[in-house]
């Protein structure tokens, strides 16, 4: 494996075109040097007009994208395991979704900030008859994390209303919620970020209960870390959960979240269940959390909601929905018209067209495809994991076994050569997390060329 490859194209928008093999299969197409050559002007100009933090996808100036493939302007063409960061669950602009929002256009509001309009109740009213018993009310926002962050001052309002010190919350090591200033504490091995250096010091980070590993977190050792920390249940008001974790498509042990319920509901603590990236079908089931067959307090839930435009939600009772005064938190674009309208659109064609049974077979089908791979590398992959079409390859050195993000960031980008849109998790994994709607058959296709991608790079 070449430090230039590595260098000029794995983490960077950073354009030296390279000549690929043509692919031809009936669901990926390539035909150019790649990056196309006739993209590499803008390629560079994406680079010197968007800061770094910006530049570490594939070099690859997406110009369309259909279903669940991506074109460029040389008309190549590739299967999209990324669904733009787990995303698109109906797939790239579905007719319906641009009608909806056509209509919308031409005959809805462009702009409201907090007064009502029908087509706003009409999403809340959606969401609160898909949301678990109990849930009544539906909190809009833009992104995901604006919904963490309103979460989490909700169980605190909640928490302290019925005790001043029942404030502090658990999340887990390793998920991940968003990048605000909560969100972010709440991810992550511990609150304490290197630039932070006040970090709420009422945050707590739980072993995460991996029920694939070596020793798995037992829920015994919850009470322990609490008294490691000086505190006792009372004084939790909420525990976040990602239910399937995200980087690694991890899923957690059923058991321990059912013990966790029923300590919450002995110690009158929230579980706040993040559906940012498992909710709407992604996972075979409407929402992640229904796979450890628990109560859920709060959900928040984005992404996979419209397919398409931003939209967010925190969706609970009104016991806790309705604690902040009016006005209290919201911001200008909150439930913007225009993605209620794709929202309302995309949860019918998943209902539809089946998409949360589709994502349920295809994914069995994804891996045993995944797991005849880690046969033909057993050394270089160390697990295939996740649920539904939310899953992951896990990739080790042959050395000493130890992760190898190294070895995942070159075969994202080998993987983009053969015509498998993949995205870096800056882990040492490999997300295959198709559209919903995908033909199994194209999943077959492009895992076998990840396949061949690491056949290629280790040989
Ligand atoms: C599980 C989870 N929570 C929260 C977020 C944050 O959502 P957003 O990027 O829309 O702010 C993400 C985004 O990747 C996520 O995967």
């Amino acid at each position: 494996m070449s430090e230039k490859l590595l260098d000029s194209h794995s983490n960077s928008f950073r354009t030296v075109a390279e000549n690929v093999a043509p692919v031809e299969t009936p669901y990926r197409r390539i035909n150019t040097a790649l990056p196309a050559p006739d993209t590499l002007e803008l390629l560079a100009e994406a680079e010197s007009c968007f800061p770094e933090v910006n530049c570490y996808q594939p070099p690859i100036m997406w110009e369309r994208a259909e279903g669940y493939q991506v074109f460029d302007r040389a008309g190549n063409c590739w299967i999209d395991f990324s669904s733009t960061a787990v995303m698109c669950n109906s797939g790239h602009g579905h007719p319906a979704i641009r009608a909806a929002l056509e209509e919308h256009v031409r005959h809805g509001l462009l702009a409201q900030f907090s007064f009502a309009s029908e087509i706003r109740v009409k999403l809340a009213q959606r969401l609160v008859e898909l949301a678990p018993e109990g849930i009544d009310k539906a909190y809009l926002w833009t992104v995901g994390s604006e919904a963490i962050e309103a979460a989490l001052r909700l169980a605190r309002e909640w928490g302290q209303r019925q005790n001043p010190e029942k404030y502090h919350v658990l999340a887990f090591r390793g998920d991940y919620h968003g990048w605000t200033l909560g969100a972010h504490q709440l991810s992550g091995e511990s609150a304490a970020k290197p630039w932070l250096k006040h970090p709420d010091a009422a945050i707590h980070h739980l072993p995460f209960p991996d029920p694939g590993a070596e020793s798995p977190a037992g829920f015994d050792s919850l009470n322990q870390s609490l008294s490691d920390r000086g505190i006792v249940p009372g004084q939790i008001a909420a525990v976040f959960i990602e239910t399937i974790q995200g980087w690694g498509a991890l899923p957690l042990c059923r058991e321990y979240v059912q013990q966790l319920r029923r300590w919450a509901d002995e110690h009158r603590v929230l579980l706040v269940f993040d559906e940012i990236q498992t909710g709407f079908g992604r996972t075979g089931k409407l929402f992640g959390h229904e796979h450890y067959d628990v109560r859920a307090d709060l959900l928040c839930v984005g992404k996979g909601l419209t397919s398409s435009l931003p939209l967010a939600a925190v969706l609970g009772p009104g016991e806790i929905l309705d604690l902040l005064y009016p006005g209290e938190i919201t911001t200008t674009h909150a439930g913007h018209p225009l993605c209620c309208a794709a929202a309302l659109a995309n949860l019918d064609v998943i209902f539809e067209e089946g998409l949360i049974e589709k994502a349920r077979r295809t994914g069995e089908i994804a891996r045993e495809e995944l797991q005849g791979l880690q046969r033909r590398f057993p050394d270089r992959i160390s697990r295939v994991s996740g649920l539904g079409l939310l899953n992951a390859i896990h990739l080790r050195s042959p050395k000493d076994g130890s992760p190898d993000e190294r070895l995942a960031r070159e075969l994202t980008w080998a993987a983009v050569k053969r015509g498998v849109m993949l995205f870096q998790t800056n882990r040492p994994t490999v997300k295959i997390c198709p559209p919903l709607i995908i033909p199994p058959e194209a999943v077959v296709d492009g895992i076998s060329a990840i396949g061949e991608a690491l056949e290629e790079l280790i040989s």
